[in-house]
């Protein structure tokens, strides 16, 4: 099985990011048909045949989450799409979004036409310069050629469109966070219910989704929900793009059917490990999904069900790859640091709880680790996840679990026996350093 290029069709030809490259590809036949001879309820139908699930993590279905939008309801309505790509790992949003912005456009202008929305947002991550760059500049091709604005392709139909950067932060990649800090304000999550349908931006119904699920409505809406939902299985309709990294010959973005073997994309198209050597494990969705051992992935296929019945999550289809070298006590601390750096201190137990695990698993780390350690790390799990506004909470404790239970007796090594003691540990860091600044 090879890979499936949808999205990524002539990604990576020159010139792509122009309009004109793009409609020589087909690009805005989609918005056409959709527009001049669809009616929006035709449209919400065709997603919903097509099976697309939200890329952004949770995977909920596309088809749904538009029904939620009452069409005539007067007043403002919006359409936001999360570029905010912070998960750990998570790499295939920036590639759209820099090599075939239109694409996305083209997928929200035929969403916001459907639910009759009439002005959106695409909300990047700080350090996305060159996406956010790219996304401006495309959007101003769209309301010179029309797509954007005033009555689109003279249908009455009136939608502007807007980026906003971020400033950086992972809790702002949360829908509703994200939503507060578009207003200007904390990027805080706001409790749910109520849901962005009824009270989004601005309190205004809104609809958010993931750029890969943009970028996948042009697509279905040109090719027909049927076809898109045959490229992958019965449940998990269509491609998706997995951003493979780590101890990996041949990493990058790829895109694939859904249900694609996992042993067919790792050895065959992404080249298997690196270097020849054994493979320890994998992250199959971003770092807050549950790490996956080499005998869990005996069968695995590449879809929302499969990997769920091994124990993990598709999340956001960023595989990360470790190879037998791999120390899964650092690789758990380093993550960990990441979190208790970025939970945005809103609920006090995903806020305090960040800070025990890190300091935790830091003294484990550095050879001051007590026996009673990995209990005290399940046992603070149980306060954590059920107890905070948002799924920040979850994020972390889940993998964080996974680490300490699969990996049981490479911490208790470091608890132990001290396995490297602070010394060596202080020794190896600045080995690191040195390389990395020579
Ligand atoms: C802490 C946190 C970070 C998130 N980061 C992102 C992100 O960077 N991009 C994204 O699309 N969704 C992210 N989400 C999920 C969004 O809240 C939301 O479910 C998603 O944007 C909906 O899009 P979809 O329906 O296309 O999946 C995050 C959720 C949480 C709790």
């Amino acid at each position: 099985m090879a890979e499936n290029k949808v999205i990524l069709d002539h990604i990576d030809d020159a010139g792509e990011q122009a309009i004109e490259a793009y409609q020589a590809h087909g690009g805005y036949k989609g918005l056409e048909k959709a527009m001049k001879q669809m009616t929006p309820a035709q449209i919400l139908d065709e997603i919903k045949i097509s099976n697309l699930r939200g890329r952004g993590g949770a995977g909920f279905p596309a088809g749904i989450k538009w029904s939620f939008i009452k069409r005539d309801a007067p007043g403002p309505k919006y359409l936001i799409c999360n570029a905010d790509e912070g998960e750990p790992g998570t790499f295939k949003d920036r590639k759209i979004m820099t090599s075939k912005p239109h694409i996305i456009i083209e997928g929200m202008i035929i969403a916001a036409y459907c639910m009759g929305l009439d002005t959106g947002y695409i909300y990047i991550r700080g350090e996305f310069f060159e996406p956010y760059q790219a996304m401006d500049k495309a959007i101003e091709e769209a309301y010179s050629k029309g797509f954007l604005g005033k009555n689109i392709l003279g249908t009455g139909f009136n939608f502007d469109l807007h980026t906003y950067l971020g400033a950086g932060a992972y809790i702002c990649g949360d829908e509703t966070a994200l939503m507060n800090s578009l207003e200007g304000k904390r990027g805080y999550p706001r409790l749910k219910p109520p849901f962005p349908a009824q009270f989004g931006l601005y309190g205004r119904p809104t609809t958010v989704h993931n750029v890969e699920t943009f970028a996948a409505v042009a697509p279905i809406i040109a090719n027909g929900g049927k076809w898109y939902s045959e490229l992958g299985t019965p449940k998990s309709g269509g491609t998706k793009l997995f951003g493979i990294s780590g101890h990996v010959e041949r990493p990058g973005v790829y895109e694939l059917s859904l249900g694609t073997p996992w042993k067919e994309f790792f050895e065959d198209i992404a080249g298997g490990v690196r270097g020849g050597k054994k493979l320890k494990a994998i992250i199959p969705g971003g770092s807050s999904t549950p790490v996956l051992l080499p005998h869990e992935l005996e069968g695995m296929l590449l879809d929302y069900e499969s990997i769920q019945s091994k124990g993990s999550m598709l999340g956001t289809g960023a595989v990360i790859v470790f190879d037998e070298t791999t120390d899964m006590v650092k690789v758990a601390y380093r993550a960990m640091k990441f979190y208790a750096h970025e939970s945005c201190g809103q609920c006090t137990p995903c806020r305090e709880g960040c800070d025990w695990y890190y300091d935790i698993l830091g003294r484990i780390y550095h050879g001051e680790g007590r026996i009673e350690d990995l209990d005290t790390l399940e046992d603070l799990a149980k306060y954590i996840g059920p107890n905070t506004i948002c799924a920040f909470g979850d994020a972390f404790v889940t993998p964080m679990l996974a680490f300490i239970r699969k990996f049981r007796s490479e911490f208790m090594d470091y608890i132990e026996k001290g396995k490297y003691g602070l010394q060596a540990v202080l020794d190896a860091e600045k080995k690191s350093e040195e390389i990395n600044h020579a």
